[in-house]
């Protein structure tokens, strides 16, 4: 059995979708389990970029089944974009390649408004906003716990999937009229306008849950791709600064229907130094010239919203939790070559906490914001990494930078990425 976890152990954009792509050469199927079109997830093949955001991102990859599981959530028009624009770029996307739950929960048009206008209103009351994507991926996630969600299955009937929107709607309008002061939705033509996709999607949905598990009783190897990372996790993560769903690996079970016994390796993902898209507590986060050169150098900018990626040192705190909550085996470090030319380079050991030293990760928001990140120092190197493929050629700063984060994070680092291309990755196996 082979059913393998790649999962964020920071707060996303760690480079998930470039190690699932090194590794699903030696997988059959690619499974994404949590979140919707709020992640963005980066493949560079030569002098192509391809970002995904719905589609797992091992479609590009020949043979290969890909699968949104029942723990994602799916706006029809944003997949069926995504798939139009993969296709038109010679990505071949059909329904036997890609399969969509009939459990997955659909980001309906009142989602995504309600999303934005929360988001501003949180601001205009100087509650400070949470900075999501916009793509109303919390609001979904409230309706689904909320059984007021619709489902890819109802899509397949309509007067059903009227009836329920028409019951939504009827307790959000007045929210929308009296909290958000915008005018109220009309029912039929919410639902119209997304059972429009009905067709086109039709041939892509099917029992998902029930085709891994008797993928994995034939033999096939599972690749379970998740979005956004451990610390934006709904209950992990540095709430309420975080996103709706489970991000850490437990994620993976539910939102696929695969039993946690049947995972056989959990792969955490982490950048060698630290990165965050909007707000929340972030205790090393730089704000200087060191922050600002490894925005630059690391074009950290958001994938799906293009804002600039707040950067900082590598927080050992924050990993360590992480990795001991999705029981993390083995570790892929991205973006060594980031660091190439700092001088000195620091890592976050504990954090002081009105004068207390700190060693596991606070679950208070005070706490975290009051967190001042106690540092280590190591050398740093100026060689250029990009053309590196074994560990003992890279310069021994580097190694032992590496060798220290293994020991701080509780995990080995097999896997070192060394540049954006696909081939930019050291395997130390
Ligand atoms: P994901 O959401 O975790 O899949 O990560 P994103 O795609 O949002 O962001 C990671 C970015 O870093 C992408 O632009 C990748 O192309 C890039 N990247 C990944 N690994 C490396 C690496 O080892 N070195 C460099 N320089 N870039 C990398
Ligand atoms: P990938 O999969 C980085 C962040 C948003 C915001 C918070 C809540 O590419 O790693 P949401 O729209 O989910 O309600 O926003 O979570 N966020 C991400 N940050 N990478 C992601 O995905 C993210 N998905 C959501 O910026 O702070
Ligand atoms: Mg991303």
């Amino acid at each position: 059995m082979s059913v393998t976890i790649i999962v964020g152990v920071q707060w996303g954009d760690e480079g998930k979708a470039k190690v699932l792509d090194a590794l699903a050469a030696e997988t059959d199927i690619v499974v994404r389990y949590q979140g919707g079109s709020n992640a963005g997830h980066t493949v560079v093949v030569g002098n192509e970029r391809y970002a995904f955001h719905l589609v797992p991102s091992g479609i590009l990859h020949d043979k290969k089944t890909c699968v949104i599981a029942n723990g994602c959530v799916v706006e029809p028009a944003e997949l069926m974009k995504e798939i139009d624009e993969l296709s038109a770029r010679g990505v071949r996307i059909d329904g036997t390649n890609l399969l969509l739950s009939d459990r997955a929960h659909l980001v309906m048009p009142y989602h995504r408004l309600v999303d934005q206008l929360s988001e501003k209103k949180k601001e205009a009351s100087g509650a400070g906003k949470i900075g999501t994507t916009g793509r109303g991926i919390g609001p979904c996630y409230v309706d689904k716990v909320a059984r007021s969600g619709l489902r890819v299955v109802d899509l397949m009937r309509p007067s059903y999937f009227v009836d329920r929107v028409r019951q939504r709607l009827a307790e959000l309008n007045p929210v929308l009229t009296a909290v958000y002061g915008v005018e109220a939705l009309d029912a039929n033509k919410v639902a119209d306008e997304v059972l429009a996709f009905a067709p086109r999607l039709k041939p892509f949905i099917a029992d998902t849950a029930t085709y891994i598990n008797d993928s994995i009783a034939h033999g096939k190897r599972l690749l379970l791709e998740g979005a956004q990372g451990s610390l934006l996790d709904i209950d992990h993560g540095t709430y309420p600064f975080v996103t709706s769903s489970n991000a850490t690996a437990g994620g993976a079970s539910t939102g696929s229907g695969i039993s946690p016994r049947k995972v056989t390796l959990a792969l955490g993902v982490v950048k060698a130094y630290t990165t965050r898209v909007g707000s929340g507590p972030f205790p090393t986060e730089l704000t200087d010239g060191i922050g600002e050169g490894l925005q630059t150098r690391g074009a950290e900018f958001g994938t799906t919203t293009g804002r600039k990626r707040r950067c900082g040192w590598f927080d050992a705190v924050g990993v360590r939790y992480a990795v001991e909550v999705s029981g993390i085996d083995a570790l892929a470090l991205t973006k060594l070559d980031v660091l190439t030319g700092e001088k000195e380079i620091k890592i976050c050991t504990s954090y002081d906490v009105d004068g207390r030293k700190v060693e596991r990760f606070p679950c208070d928001h005070h706490a975290l914001v009051a967190a001042k990140p106690v540092y280590e120092s190591m050398p740093g190197w100026t060689e250029v990494l990009d053309d590196v493929r074994s560990f003992d050629k890279l310069p021994r700063a580097a190694q032992n930078y590496v060798k220290r984060l293994e020991v701080l994070a509780g995990a080995k680092i097999r896997y070192v990425g060394v540049g954006r291309g696909r081939d930019a990755m050291i395997d130390r196996q």
